[in-house]
């Protein structure tokens, strides 16, 4: 399994010379900004559909439910269709907008993919923010949808592009930074704007989603584009200067780096069907990546705490006021814990940061199934909980967190944009997205049911999960720190199990 720890014999990787310049990192923080639409929309569902006076106009059935019923199960209080409905339907419509985003960013750009996710993210924060009825708030959700799925699907692929390869780990998990900065800023909202007297308070948490839409919409404008892809549109010169500009070296000491994306942009030209192309045998470690590891990121669960911590924290005895405190804290730790990636993913690799962070979540995912079932039991009532029981609770939650925000948060998106080859990249990291919002999708539809049938094993399901993807992770995926994206493909080539694939159809002919 040696070959599961990266490269090794022979394949010396190049090493083209580059530094962090300023402009670097000013495009990569701008572009990196595209995560705190999507993070605010996390962030923001939760909080507001546990908010009374927003439940009793939508959702009055729900209302009536958790407000008037006391004696009804704590595990079943919130199970409605059309409330999970509400956070979800945002899931849906990225999913089908990054399939259209693949387009736009393959042919006009990363950057024009970026400045219409922004546009149509703004209409949607617009149309939520004025909601007479259910009808607009699917609608507004939907336009945000559309938007998180141009964003996401062209920032990560930005970032790597324009990024010096030994530092392109920490520059990319910005993107993850600015998610769960987004997260922790509508949770903040969220706790102001509940209290606020005349009950309109959802409308500021939800139109607040305008001003990330800005931010990215203004960043996007000013941005250059990557060289990879000004070369896809036929001009070499311009995208020698900017490789040149943003490496912050000589021409010649660019020389290496550029004529290897000159070859890589020769090879993505001759590919005209890169969805059909994608099945190719030589491909099928970059499918199975491109489909696992997104699906894998949201079976950890994540999202059950990011979307439902308020309903989470109600149900295990906070009053309302208080589970939203306790949002904060989960927000806050997850935005602290993600430093640890930035810093880290380039020094001690992604499988490292990958294996510690499963076997972190594992324990304490199983810990709070434990301490749950111990409290509930399968009937959901518990009744004179001490306050030390639901602070336990909290802090198993916020390990958790911790753990998966230096592990599969960041490497989640990381590690799927900087392994395809540039003429699959644009399919592939749509598949990418696709199957993150699926999942998504799946996760927000069904928790609240599973929470009602499951009950604490639901905790115990997401463990299983873990579990899986930790192994998956031992086996099946190669370190990639520290080797430059176009020679990406030796580490396919000396890997145990994938060599067979990458191998058979003959690697990429040998440079001359
Ligand atoms: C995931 C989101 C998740 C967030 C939490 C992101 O990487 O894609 O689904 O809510 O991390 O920080």
């Amino acid at each position: 399994m040696a070959g599961g720890f990266g490269i090794q014999s022979g394949g010396v990787p190049k090493d083209y010379p580059g530094k962090v310049t300023t402009y670097v990192l000013i495009t990569c923080i701008a572009a990196a900004m595209g995560g705190l639409i999507f993070g605010y929309d996390i962030g923001i569902s939760g909080g507001v559909t546990s908010m009374a006076p927003f439940l009793k106009r939508f959702f009055p059935t729900v209302y009536r439910k958790e407000a008037l019923d006391k004696s009804t199960n704590q595990y079943c209080k919130f199970d409605s269709f059309t409330l999970t409905m509400f956070t979800s339907s945002l899931y849906l419509a990225a999913l089908v907008a990054s399939f259209c985003a693949s387009k736009v960013t393959r042919s006009l750009g990363r950057r024009w993919s970026m400045l219409l996710g922004g546009t149509i993210f703004l209409c949607g924060a617009l149309v939520n923010a004025a909601a007479q009825n259910i009808a607009m708030l699917i609608i507004g959700r939907t336009l945000l949808g559309i938007g998180v799925g141009f964003a996401i699907q062209s920032v990560p692929l930005y970032v790597s592009e324009m990024a010096p390869y030994k530092r392109r780990g920490s520059l990319n998990v910005l993107f993850q930074l600015s998610i769960t900065v987004g997260i922790l800023c509508a949770n903040v909202v969220n706790y102001f704007t509940q209290k606020m007297a005349n009950g309109e308070g959802w409308r500021v948490s939800l139109g607040g989603a305008a001003v990330p839409a800005l931010i990215i919409g203004i960043s996007a404008f000013f941005l250059p584009n990557t060289p990879n892809s000004i070369l896809e549109k036929g001009n070499p010169t311009k995208a020698r200067e900017m490789l040149r500009r943003i490496r912050g070296v000589s021409d010649r000491e660019v020389e290496a780096e550029f004529n290897d994306i000159v070859e890589a942009s020769e090879a993505s030209k001759a590919v005209k069907n890169p969805w059909g192309d994608l099945g190719k045998r030589k491909y099928r470690p970059h499918l199975i990546m491109s489909v696992f590891i997104p699906m894998f990121q949201q079976l950890t669960g994540i999202n059950v705490v990011m979307f439902y911590a308020p309903v989470l924290f109600i149900t295990i005895g906070f009053g309302s006021n208080a589970s939203l405190m306790s949002a904060l804290i989960t927000g806050g730790v997850n935005v602290a814990a993600t430093f640890i990636s930035v810093y880290g993913t380039d020094k001690w690799g992604r499988r490292c940061l990958f294996l510690w962070g499963g076997g972190l979540m594992l324990i304490f995912q199983v810990a709070v199934a434990f301490l749950i079932g111990w409290k509930f039991g399968t009937t959901g009532q518990a009744s004179n909980l001490p306050g030390w029981y639901a602070i336990v609770v909290v802090i198993c939650i916020c390990i958790f967190v911790l753990a998966y925000a230096f592990s599969w948060g960041p490497l989640g998106w990381l590690v799927p944009s900087e392994i395809f080859p540039l003429e699959i990249r644009s399919a592939a990291q749509s598949i990418v997205v696709s199957v993150n919002m699926l999942f998504t999708f799946l996760v927000a539809q069904i928790f609240l049911a599973m929470l009602c049938h499951l009950k604490f094993g639901l905790f115990i399901f997401f463990a299983f999960f873990v579990a899986l993807m930790t192994a998956f992770i031992y086996i099946f995926v190669p370190e990639t720190r520290n080797i430059p994206i176009e020679e990406m493909s030796q580490v396919w080539e000396e890997h145990w199990y994938w060599k067979k694939y990458v191998v058979i159809d003959g690697p990429l002919p040998e440079k001359v």
